[in-house]
């Protein structure tokens, strides 16, 4: 009988610490590769917001839950770093907390896909259910799904809808969040409540003078 509850306890385990490999959704293969390891820091910036990220990660590890917020323009590292903070988490604490990253545009994609393709298992309930299990969750570039990157352009009630439903069950959870928009941009774009939610009292981590690493080798 305790060798079936150990197997069952053991396939728990197991499957928590295999939800960032098996079910994330991610914007750049590449970015599996992402570790505090492979960040190379190239200014001071730099070196301060892998410090905060490290910091962050042994706070959570510690039993603390806060969100995070990486903010700045693209290509500074932002989904890098919060993808290291979940392959860290996962490697010291992954078979007792579950880590998810997804790109909030694939999740967006997949969910519109599931209205016309009904095989698909990528509906909203199965999405919105999937995000708010995790202990601790990427939400990868807010912003992107609007293309109002500093406009006017306000969110879908659609979209708004799906990201209330997450943030709402993920309270009291650790969300990680990485942005272009600035907090200005984030209240025109975004309902009220839904960014009272993502802004309640988190760590930011801030990049203003980092460069594109994207283009950074242009030759001409
Ligand atoms: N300090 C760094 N060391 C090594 N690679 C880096 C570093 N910063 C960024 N990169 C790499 O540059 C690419 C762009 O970084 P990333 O995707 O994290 O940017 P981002 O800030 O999330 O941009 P966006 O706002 O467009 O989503 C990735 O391939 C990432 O691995
Ligand atoms: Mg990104």
């Amino acid at each position: 009988m305790n060798k079936v509850r150990d197997d069952y306890y053991r396939a728990k385990d197991r499957e928590k610490y295999n939800m960032l490999e098996r079910h994330s959704l991610l914007p750049d293969p590449s970015l599996k590769q992402a570790t505090f390891e492979t960040f190379v820091p190239q200014c001071s910036e730099e070196i301060a917001n892998k410090e905060l990220a490290l910091d962050c990660v042994r706070r959570i590890r510690g039993g603390d839950a806060f969100n995070v917020i990486f903010q700045g323009i693209q290509g500074t590292g932002k989904s890098h770093l919060a993808h290291s903070m979940l392959k860290e988490l996962n490697e010291t604490t992954g078979f007792k907390t579950s880590s998810l990253f997804v790109s909030i545009e694939d999740m967006l994609r997949k969910i519109k896909g599931s209205f016309s393709d009904k095989n698909s298992k990528y509906t909203e309930d199965y999405l919105v259910n999937l995000l708010s299990k995790p202990d601790h969750l990427v939400l990868d570039d807010l912003g992107a799904e609007t293309g109002a990157i500093d406009s006017d352009k306000s969110a879908t009630d659609f979209v708004q809808r799906i990201l209330y439903a997450i943030t709402t069950y993920r309270q009291g959870k650790v969300t990680i969040l990485t942005t272009n928009l600035s907090g200005k941009s984030l209240f025109k774009v975004y309902d009220q409540k839904l960014v009272s939610r993502l802004l309640n009292r988190p760590k930011y981590i801030v990049f203003k003078e980092a460069e594109d690493k994207r283009i950074s080798n242009i030759p001409f």
